[in-house]
């Protein structure tokens, strides 16, 4: 009998991190009978990942509505599970980061009496409002798992602090460095020069340096919103030699202010959001990122990118402490100060451009196979 793993995942950084993991057991099975479930709470930033890595859903929960809310996504994908769960009886369901997918799909996984794997296990800010709802996404799937696949050992020690027993936690390093390097590899194999790629590069200007830009966190939504696309205009504006582009996240209360304050700046490009290899072809050609998001400061060190993180607080603290990223926060005049610092200096630059890996080497995925073998 092979053992009975399912894979659970909802959103694009999740279907990001969990494509290198669903092809690792794809060299295993014979010994694990692997299925794929995407609740969808992201449709079309979802399937462009999919879409990437060849990736064909078991099953598609096909959940995402407009402007969604967190009450019925939540109750929406544990009922939705429970019919797949209990036909296909799992023994281990593997989740991934902090999203409602997440919390949620762990949550019905405890209840269906499979084991939960987590993927990503460990990030904390110790702050529950911030990053919101993740930081208590996380720290809730942490209770219903088995295993824990912690991406470093500050994150293997946060766990070790809420008494997860430490032959539960392996440190794996992140998936997404695999998956940075599974793009990358696929790439190198296949004609790029889709229409995409036509698109950006009719968009970047490679005269001037690309600040790129991304966000969407919930608790930057409203004034905080409004006060990052004043920082970006205000930088567009005092630097002629620069050009900004930003692939705008769909969710519509991230949208309307950056639509609304951006759209008619010569110097920014208000793009849709890219497929992983568009994103990660634009990454490669920055000068400067600027973003709130998770995944973005995990590549972004191994591309050596420097990067001013928009928010007061991160789960990721090891890019911090090595310097080459700053947290800023949403406010206008702090975002304004370090990129003109970022633009002015060539020495302030050079030493946050630093090429480094944090966090992983690769590896990751064949390391938590390796451990699911182990326990045979
Ligand atoms: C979600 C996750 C967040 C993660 C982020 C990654 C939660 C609570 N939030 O936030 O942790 O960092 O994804 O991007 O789990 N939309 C579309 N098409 C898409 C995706 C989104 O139109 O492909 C729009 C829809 O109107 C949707 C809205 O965005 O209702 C919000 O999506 P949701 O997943 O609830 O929140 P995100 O801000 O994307
Ligand atoms: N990304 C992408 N296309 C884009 C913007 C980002 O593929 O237009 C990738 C990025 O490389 C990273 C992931 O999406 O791997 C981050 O997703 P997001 O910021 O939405 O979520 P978070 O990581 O904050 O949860």
């Amino acid at each position: 009998m092979r053992i009975k793993n399912l894979i659970v995942f909802g959103t694009r950084p999740e279907a990001i991190k969990m494509a290198p993991l669903i092809k690792e057991f794809e060299k295993h099975t014979d010994v694990f009978e692997t299925k794929v479930c995407i609740t969808a709470q992201h449709r079309e930033m979802l399937d462009q990942v999919v879409d990437f890595f060849d990736i064909v859903p078991d099953y598609d929960m096909d959940l995402m509505k407009p402007n969604q809310n967190l009450y019925s996504l939540t109750a929406d994908i544990i009922t939705g599970l429970k019919p797949f769960l209990e036909k296909f009886k799992p023994d281990y369901v593997y989740v991934h980061g902090d999203t409602t997918t997440t919390m949620a799909s762990s949550i019905a996984a405890f209840y269906s009496g499979a084991q939960v794997c987590h993927i990503e296990a460990g990030l904390r800010t110790f702050d529950k409002r911030s990053p919101f709802p993740e930081e208590m996404n996380r720290s809730i799937t942490g209770r219903v798992t088995d295993y824990h696949f912690a991406p470093t050992t500050t994150a293997k020690e946060n766990l070790i602090k809420e008494n997860i027993p430490k032959d539960q936690i392996e440190i794996t390093g992140n998936t997404v460095i695999d998956a940075l390097q599974l793009s990358i590899e696929k790439l190198s194999h296949s004609d790029f020069e889709n229409t995409e790629v036509k698109m950006l590069k009719d968009t970047w200007n490679p005269e001037k340096r690309l600040i790129l830009v991304t966000g969407h966190r919930r608790e930057n939504h409203g004034q905080g919103f409004i006060d990052i696309c004043n920082a970006l205009a205000e930088i567009a504006k005092k630097h002629d030699d620069v050009q900004i582009i930003y692939p705008v996240h769909l969710n519509p209360n991230v949208q309307k202010p950056v639509y609304e304050i951006l759209e008619n700046i010569e110097n920014i490009k208000l793009i849709s959001p890219l497929s992983y290899p568009g994103f990660v072809w634009l990454m490669n050609r920055s000068h400067l990122i600027i973003t709130d998001s998770g995944g973005v400061q995990e590549e972004a060190p191994s591309l050596g990118k420097p990067v001013l993180v928009m928010r007061d607080t991160t789960e990721r603290p090891e890019a911090v402490e090595a310097g080459t990223v700053i947290l800023t926060g949403t406010d206008t005049k702090k975002i304004v100060m370090e990129a003109d610092r970022l633009l002015n200096s060539k020495d302030a630059y050079d030493k946050m451009s630093l090429r480094h890996n944090p966090y992983g080497d690769g590896r990751a995925c064949e390391r938590i196979v390796k451990f699911m073998k182990n326990k045979l």
